[in-house]
């Protein structure tokens, strides 16, 4: 899997979602996030035809939302989002919140879809410890990859160590905090130190931390920008400095606690 996406949440489908991934694929990525909740996927998948790159090339993520949650639901609603996004495969498909009493039966169903070779792999998306402990317990295949918010506010440390003691991927969504750390003053001055913005500082973070990371944006300037940060390497005490941001604070729901 790449260590580096596009995230399209919040991307309107249409010209901009199609702009947005072609806009992604032209500078060098590989990888796009979108989910059916999202109701982009005939735009990503637009761009993606559109872009000229080749399909084998690309790492296709979606995610089953709550609403369609279960076993036979699940089944229909991979084939909905496959229809959506004119593709004959995904390379990653996530449950995309632990839905108490349903997400073990919508693993089941991951787990056939993963079988029968319509997904290359299979994961969970904002599960913490206990809820991948207890999908674990009636588990035959592994989840690949959970994906969860995570930016210096929110560092995650225990569900990464877990993570990567299971060997699942640890992915990051909403890397900018929604644009809401780029002027934090510790990540501004080490990114001037390497010419670099505190966006670019942060993804690079993620990346040397061993964390996938899919930062969103519809201006390609922004693309290009959040791409940029393979050619600059954050010492020890840089990593350290950011990991001290730290205060547990989420931007988005805890998954012990949501309602949708
Ligand atoms: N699994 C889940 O439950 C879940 C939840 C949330 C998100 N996600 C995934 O994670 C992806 C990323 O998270 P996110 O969209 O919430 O937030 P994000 O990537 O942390 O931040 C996106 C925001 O930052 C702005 N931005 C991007 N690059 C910038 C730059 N270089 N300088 C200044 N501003 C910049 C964007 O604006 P512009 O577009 O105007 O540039 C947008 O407002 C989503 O798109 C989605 O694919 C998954």
């Amino acid at each position: 899997m790449p260590w580096f996406g596009l995230g399209v949440w919040r991307v309107e489908n249409g010209k901009e979602a199609v702009n947005a991934v072609k806009a992604a694929l032209k500078n060098g990525y590989r990888s796009i996030d979108t989910a059916a909740v999202y109701q982009n996927e005939e735009g990503v998948g637009q761009g993606i035809r559109e872009s000229g790159v080749p399909r084998e090339n690309i790492f296709v993520t979606s995610k089953v939302w709550n609403s369609d949650q279960g076993y036979e639901s699940t089944l229909e609603a991979f084939d909905a989002s496959l229809k959506r996004l004119g593709l004959d495969y995904l390379d990653l498909y996530l449950i995309h919140w632990p839905v108490k009493g349903k997400y073990k039966d919508t693993w089941r169903a991951l787990e056939k879809l993963y079988k029968d070779g319509r997904v290359r792999a299979i994961g969970v998306s904002n599960f913490h410890v206990h809820h991948l402990e207890d999908l674990l317990q009636d588990a035959e295949i592994k989840p690949m990859v959970n994906q969860v918010e995570f930016h210096p506010r929110l560092t995650q440390l225990e569900l990464r160590t877990y993570c990567k003691e299971h060997g699942i991927q640890f992915e990051a969504w909403s890397p900018l905090m929604q644009g809401g750390l780029l002027d934090n003053g510790v990540i501004s001055e080490i990114g001037e130190k390497y010419n670099k913005t505190a966006a670019q500082v942060i993804l690079r973070w993620d990346i040397q931390s061993g964390v996938v990371t899919i930062p969103k944006s519809i201006k390609e300037h922004r693309i290009i920008e959040n791409s940029d940060i393979f050619n600059f390497e954050l010492t020890y005490e840089e990593m350290e400095k950011i990991d001290a941001l730290n205060e547990d604070k989420r931007v988005g729901a805890d998954p012990d606690n949501f309602n949708f």
